[in-house]
C-alpha cells in the first residue's frame, strides 16, 4: 500500500510531464512555422515570378503577331482592295452576284456595323480576316464604298 503522499507525487509527477508534453508540442509546432515561412514565402515569389514570366511572354507574342500583320499590310487604297476583293460581285459599286452598294451609308450609318459585315462575309460573301484587309485598309476601304455613286 502506497502512502498518500506518494500518491500526491505521482499525480504531481504526471501533471508535470503532461505539461512538458504540451510545452514541448507548442515548441515543435513554433519550430515548423517558423521553418516553413521562409518556404511559403520562397513558393509564393516563385509563383508571382513565373506568372510575371508567363505575362511577359503573353504580351511578347501578342506583339509579334501585331508586327507580323504590320509587315504582311500591303498598304492599299479603298479602290485598289475594292478591285481586287469585291467588285466582283459588286462590279462598280452596281449590282452584280451581289446588292448594289450604293448609298450603303443609308443602309448601314454605322461603320463598325459595315466593318463587321466585311470582316464576317455574309452569305457566299465571303469573310475578309485582318490579314487578307487589316484595318487600315478597312477603314479606307469603307470610306471607298460610302463614297460610291451610280
Ligand atoms: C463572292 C461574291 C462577293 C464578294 C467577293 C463580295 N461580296 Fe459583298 N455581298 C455578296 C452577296 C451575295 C451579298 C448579299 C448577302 C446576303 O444578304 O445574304 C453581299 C452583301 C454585301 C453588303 C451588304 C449589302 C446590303 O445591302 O446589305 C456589303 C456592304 C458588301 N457585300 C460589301 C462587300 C465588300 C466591301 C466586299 C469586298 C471586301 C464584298 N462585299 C465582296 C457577294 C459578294
Amino acid at each position: 500500500m502506497r502512502d498518500k503522499c506518494t500518491i500526491k507525487k505521482d499525480t504531481a509527477r504526471n501533471e508535470a510531464n503532461a505539461f512538458g508534453e504540451v510545452a514541448s508540442r507548442a515548441a515543435e509546432i513554433a519550430r515548423l512555422c517558423f521553418y516553413s515561412f521562409p518556404l511559403l514565402f520562397l513558393v509564393s515569389t516563385l509563383v508571382a515570378c513565373s506568372l510575371s514570366e508567363e505575362m511577359k511572354r503573353i504580351e511578347a507574342s501578342k506583339q509579334y503577331e501585331e508586327r507580323e500583320d504590320a509587315s504582311r499590310s500591303t498598304d492599299l487604297t479603298g479602290e485598289q482592295i475594292f478591285i481586287r476583293s469585291c467588285n466582283t460581285c459588286h462590279p462598280g459599286g452596281k449590282q452584280g452576284m451581289g446588292p448594289s452598294l450604293i448609298d450603303i451609308s443609308k443602309k448601314y450609318p454605322d461603320d463598325e456595323m459595315l466593318k463587321a459585315l466585311i470582316r464576317k462575309g455574309k452569305g457566299i460573301m465571303p469573310a475578309q480576316p485582318p490579314k487578307v484587309i487589316n484595318d487600315i485598309e478597312l477603314a479606307r476601304l469603307i470610306v471607298y464604298i460610302k463614297a460610291l455613286k451610280e
